[in-house]
């Protein structure tokens, strides 16, 4: 299979492009926070694709995008007071909230669990495309099972490439890490996946909000499958460190030192930046002033794809404190590190 990539956002390619959803095909689309690969999330055949073409465990279940909060009505048995609100605040946004799911919603796309994941995307070509297809959408993100997750169409088309007919290019995604996934409660609201929305964006609007235990202690089992997966690995191995960039970048000049003659790639601040260039050689990414999570988040993946392209031997990332969008971050940063992370 030929994959295409659409760059002309036109009415006549994005009604091509629902249509083929509408009738089962997989197709790659942008959404604020990373590029889905998206199949109707009524038709349990269309979302087998995904799972095919992702290499994904079918244990894993499935977010459903809407163009609305309208559309959720027939899927969900009921929408309770605290989700109303949730919704009303932050959709379209990166929040996807898991409610008990109606019988329209195939096992398929919850993996056999009662509950469904639903979102709203903020970003207008994807809802386009969602309305014009009519039904709910099923995307996790548009990566193979286990690697970074995609950012822009490129990064898309090095994975997918003869697996789907159509990836939709909208540009680079504005946030670049997933949603927050959270659980509503009678007593109040739980954080199973960090993502665009804070926890402190959370507490404004609903009280008693909390993070799944299994995000502090992998002991527990976690209320979102997807999490206990090894994720967002780059080809080589990665080492962060947390600090001031004086710390950080004396303790990236002893790695570098002990890796000798092996090839680095360094992702960091400007400040960091500006400590280490004249003394290192390497792949540099700067993405921003020290501490900006927002920066971190949006430059994140792509300078991991970006990595496995340069073909290096080592990663050295400068990650952010564990507060507002950082923890996000931080949290598919200890993953791609496989947990070597260092507070300085
Ligand atoms: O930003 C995003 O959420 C992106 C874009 C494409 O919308 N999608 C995404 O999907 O990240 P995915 O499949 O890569 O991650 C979905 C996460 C997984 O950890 C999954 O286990 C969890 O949400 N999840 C889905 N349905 C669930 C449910 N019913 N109960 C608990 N966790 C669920
Ligand atoms: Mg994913």
């Amino acid at each position: 299979m030929e994959t295409k990539i659409i760059t002309e956002l036109t009415r006549d390619n994005l009604q091509l492009v629902a249509h083929a959803l509408r009738h089962g095909d997989v197709v790659a689309i942008p959404t604020e926070t990373v590029y889905g690969l998206g199949a109707n999330g009524l038709d349990a055949d269309a979302m087998d694709k995904i799972y095919a073409a992702k290499g994904r465990p079918s244990d894993n279940p499935l977010i459903l995008h809407v163009p609305n909060a309208e559309s959720i009505k027939p899927l969900v048995k009921e929408i309770p007071e605290t989700a109303r609100a949730l919704i009303e605040a932050f959709w379209p946004g990166p929040l996807t909230i898991t409610l008990p799911k109606s019988d329209l919603v195939p096992d398929r796309a919850t993996g056999g669990l009662a509950r469904v994941a639903l979102r709203c995307p903020d970003h207008a070509v994807c809802r386009n495309i969602l309305e014009l297809a009519g039904v709910p959408i099923a995307a996790p993100s548009a990566n193979i099972s286990g690697r970074p997750s995609p950012t822009t169409a490129q990064s898309v088309y090095d994975d997918m490439n003869g697996r789907i007919p159509y990836i939709v290019d909208a540009g680079i995604c504005t946030i670049g890490v997933e949603s927050t996934v959270v659980e509503v409660r009678d007593d109040g609201v739980t954080i199973l996946r960090p993502g665009g929305i804070t926890k402190e964006m959370l507490e404004q609007v609903v009280d008693n909000v909390s993070y799944d235990p299994f995000l502090s202690s992998q002991n527990e089992a976690p209320k979102a499958p997807g999490m206990k997966y090894k994720h967002y690995a780059p080809d080589a191995p990665m080492r962060a460190f947390i600090g001031n960039p004086k710390d950080v970048a004396e303790a990236f000049s002893n790695v570098i030192r002990e890796q000798d003659t092996k090839r680095g790639a360094f992702l960091v601040s400007q400040e960091t930046y500006d400590l280490l260039k004249d003394s290192v050689h390497g792949e540099f990414h700067v993405y921003g002033h020290s501490g900006d999570a927002v920066a971190l988040a949006h430059d994140f993946y792509k300078t991991l794809h970006h990595f496995n392209e340069c073909d290096v031997d080592y990663i050295l990332a400068e990650g952010v404190v564990n507060t507002g969008l950082g923890v996000a971050v931080m949290n598919r940063m200890e993953k791609a590190c496989a947990g070597h992370i260092i507070y300085l």
